[in-house]
């Protein structure tokens, strides 16, 4: 299996809690490193951005908000399948279906306030490390 990188966002929700330290632990446990990481606070556009592929959902608007409305940690994650990885310990993207055990079964709040969100392919996952990071912010 090849070592690859994915893409990972600590959500306001999770921040506010005091939650980056446990969710970190969480993703080292599955076998992923913190090659890159820091903490911000979304400006409108970069949410906007970000999230272009979903601005025709109706829940765009809401989504744009809730990611600005405090800070986020944004990463970079390395390890063997790391997209795949990385999506079964964040589990389902609505906490009432994410299974026991996994990041938003845990500690999410609801769908939109679900802790955490992942890369869904390794194509999106370059796209979305180099919407954040510049190369030499990438440490392996
Ligand atoms: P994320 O993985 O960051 O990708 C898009 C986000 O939209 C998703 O996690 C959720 O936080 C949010 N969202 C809000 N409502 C919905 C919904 N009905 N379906 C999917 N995603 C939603």
């Amino acid at each position: 299996m090849a070592v690859t990188r994915t893409f990972s966002i600590i959500k306001p929700d999770a921040t506010r809690r005091n939650l980056t330290g446990a969710i970190t632990k969480m993703l080292e446990e599955a076998g992923l490193r913190v090659v890159a990481s820091k903490r911000i606070h979304m400006t409108k556009d970069q949410a906007e951005g970000f999230y272009a592929v979903h601005k025709e959902r109706p829940f765009f608007n809401d989504l744009v908000a809730f990611m600005t409305s405090g800070p986020v940690v944004v990463q970079a994650l390395e390890g063997e399948d790391a997209v795949k990885r990385n999506r079964d310990v964040m589990g389902a993207t609505n906490p009432a279906d994410a299974a026991d055990g996994t990041i938003r079964k845990t500690f999410a709040e609801s769908i939109e306030a679900n802790s955490v969100h992942g890369s869904d392919s390794d194509e999106n996952a370059k796209i979305e490390i180099d919407f954040f990071f510049k190369p030499e912010e990438i440490v392996g």
